[in-house]
């Protein structure tokens, strides 16, 4: 068994001052693969040096939709993710995206940086780690037009529609699914995600946050993800390790600039 939390915070406390302890109680559990996601550009450095001092972690670069009032132009923002984007580790961009929801920056700013996002997905040709939230429409619409529906990517923390679970699918999308599927009142999304295809689902913590069941509430880490994996492999009425086997080929053939040590 092989599983990989595509999408954690490992610069976020309480992980961050415990690296080797995160790392492994995640490897005792068959977590074996992890990337770690930018949410702003000062964080970059301490972002790289956890991934470039592990074999096993991989990073993006980006500026997340509630920072997007107070970073760079577009311009300047296209021109740091393109050049972050030739070190190796670096196998995305993001999260990036809109939220429409808390609005922590203008949407003006928040589709701006989006823009910036995109643009550099195609110029380098990696995938994009979309954050969307109650701005369903906007996303796909930017997917398509400044995307070109050619960009490709993840919709992370899938909560969302039917109709952007189907929009996402249609451009080729892949769909992360988190902890909240584990939460007994998402019957709803339960039965969205259902409709998934095995071979589009990508599975994650989004730690710190969003501990699935049984740890609800407590600082999720990325051992945790084993829990939604199993709720993922019921709902979807498969083994679990071949829903282990098939989340971890879909996340390789998506960021297909890693390279793990033992896959
Ligand atoms: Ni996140």
């Amino acid at each position: 068994m092989f599983l990989i939390d595509s999408h954690c915070h490992l610069d976020y406390e309480p992980m961050a001052s415990d690296i080797k302890g995160t790392l492994r109680r995640a490897m005792d559990k068959g977590v074996n693969g992890f990337l770690t996601i930018c949410t702003d550009l000062p964080k970059i450095p301490v972002v790289m040096d956890i991934a470039e001092s592990h074999d096993e972690i991989f990073a993006t670069i980006g500026v997340h939709p509630h920072e997007a009032q107070k970073t760079l132009s577009e311009k300047e923002l296209f021109k740091v993710l393109t050049t972050e984007a030739t070190r190796a580790k670096v196998v995305g961009f993001g999260e990036t995206g809109l939220d429409y929801y808390y609005t922590h920056s203008p949407q003006q700013d928040q589709k701006k940086v989006f823009k910036a996002h995109i643009e550099a997905a195609l110029e380098c040709d990696l995938p994009l780690i979309i954050h969307t939230r109650d701005a369903e429409e906007d996303t796909i619409e930017f997917l398509k037009t400044i995307g070109k529906g050619k960009a490709r990517g993840v919709i992370h923390c899938f909560s969302g529609s039917s109709w952007l679970r189907d929009q996402a699918l249609e451009l080729g999308f892949y769909i992360s699914i988190s902890g909240i599927i584990t939460f007994r009142k998402a019957e709803a999304l339960r039965e969205v995600v259902k409709e998934v295809p095995l071979d589009k689902l990508l599975v994650e913590t989004d730690a710190p946050y969003l501990a699935p069941e049984p740890y609800r509430g407590k600082s999720n880490e990325p051992a945790y993800v084993v829990e939604t994996a199993k709720k993922l492999a019921d709902l979807k009425a498969v083994n679990f390790n071949d829903l282990c086997d098939q989340t971890t080929q879909n996340f390789l053939k998506l960021f297909s600039k890693v390279i793990l040590p033992c896959a």
